[in-house]
């Protein structure tokens, strides 16, 4: 059975063709460049790009897929959580298109779908039960999975979401939007000759929440202070003077390092906890090559097997959802019209 995936919970549009762990078409547009003078998503701006592109893009993965939409068996579409109006465009789509042809729709919980991205690999699937990670700029949480649909939730961010955290401190350094490749680039360029170090917030020895907002005023801070004795030093009027490439470069690690320790060591305490061997990641922050090397290496250390989703499956992506689609509906979940956008969709503890 082929599934058409569907996801426009942010400010990418995603159409996938996949059946089971295999993807047959992946294609995504994304309205990043229009958000970037501002620093951040723009709603209104995501939901309008949604409705101009969703036909484009889903005649694409179609063509890319080689499958006419009458072999299409299941439609899956993200309803939650999002943006209201950006959701809005991709369930419209995905009621219409099962109508019409006459398939089930089953609604995917967008944060979960990241979870089980890791799944669309060649290599062997992640073993349950496992610990999984969901890093992205919405979300920072820990979930143990006994098996599809069968989760809980066992910590998360107490404030900002780690991507979100990564998305203001480029932000404050000047670097642009989106955040989190621009930080991680310059952090591969520190030697580290500024000896900086930020606090690491753990929130308790046996705590499995996150807490990022210390590290971001941390680095706010640090950042003010430097920027008031190269003013003095240069005499210049000019308010908030640039700060030199090797120190920008070294902020950045020295973020990057705080912020990737907490997530790596809860990430293997939950596992130590619920004697699990199994840890795997997934959304947007996945990407960071630091990451997916501390965590290996804390893997090794902890005996656990961990699992990375290929990088174009880390950002937003309708193969994920394709792909969490169809398992929740072999085990019996059947949506209908009445689907809804649910902004605030949680995860649901089963
Ligand atoms: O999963 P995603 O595409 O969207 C949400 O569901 O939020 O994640 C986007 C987030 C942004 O905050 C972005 O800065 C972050 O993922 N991100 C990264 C990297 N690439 C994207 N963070 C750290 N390192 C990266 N290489
Ligand atoms: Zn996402």
């Amino acid at each position: 059975m082929l599934t058409l995936g569907i996801e426009t919970s942010c400010d990418e549009t995603g159409v996938a063709v996949t059946r089971g762990r295999h993807v047959l078409a992946n294609v995504v547009t994304s309205s990043v460049h229009l958000h970037k003078k501002y620093g951040g998503v723009v709603p209104e701006i995501a939901s309008r790009y949604h409705v101009e592109y969703i036909i484009e893009v889903l005649a694409e993965a179609l063509s890319r897929s080689k499958r006419p939409l009458e072999d299409i068996g299941l439609v899956a579409v993200t309803n939650g959580p999002g943006l209201v109006g950006a959701l809005l465009t991709g369930i419209s789509a995905a009621k219409a298109l099962s109508f019409g042809l006459g398939r089930p729709l089953v609604g995917v919980n967008h944060v979960l779908a990241h979870l089980y991205s890791a799944f669309l690999n060649e290599g062997p699937a992640p073993r349950f039960p496992f610990v999984g990670l969901v890093v992205s700029g919405g979300h920072t949480a820990l979930f143990l999975c006994e098996e599809v649909g069968r989760q809980r939730l066992l910590g998360q961010t107490q404030d900002d979401a780690v991507g979100e955290a990564f998305d203001k401190v480029a932000k404050l350094l000047g670097l642009g939007y989106p955040g989190g490749p621009v930080v991680e680039k310059a952090a591969m360029a520190s030697e580290g000759i500024h000896g900086i170090k930020f606090p690491k917030s753990y929130l308790g020895k046996d705590s499995l929440d996150f807490s990022f907002s210390g590290i971001k005023t941390a680095v706010l801070y640090y950042v003010r202070d430097r920027q008031r004795t190269e003013d003095r030093g240069q005499r210049t009027e000019k308010k908030n003077p640039k700060l030199g490439k090797d120190l920008v470069a070294d902020v950045c690690y020295a973020f990057q390092e705080a912020a990737l320790d907490a997530l790596v060591e809860k990430t293997c305490l939950a596992a130590a906890m619920y004697g699990v061997k199994t840890v795997v990641v997934g959304g947007g922050v996945a990407a960071n090559s630091r990451l997916r090397e501390k965590l290996s290496q804390g893997a090794v250390f902890n005996n656990l097997e961990a699992h990375f989703p290929k990088k174009e499956y880390c950002l937003d992506n309708a193969a994920m959802v394709g792909f969490l689609g169809e398992e929740l509906y072999k085990k019996g979940l059947r949506s209908d019209l009445y689907l809804s956008a649910e902004p605030n969709l949680e995860v649901c503890n089963a």
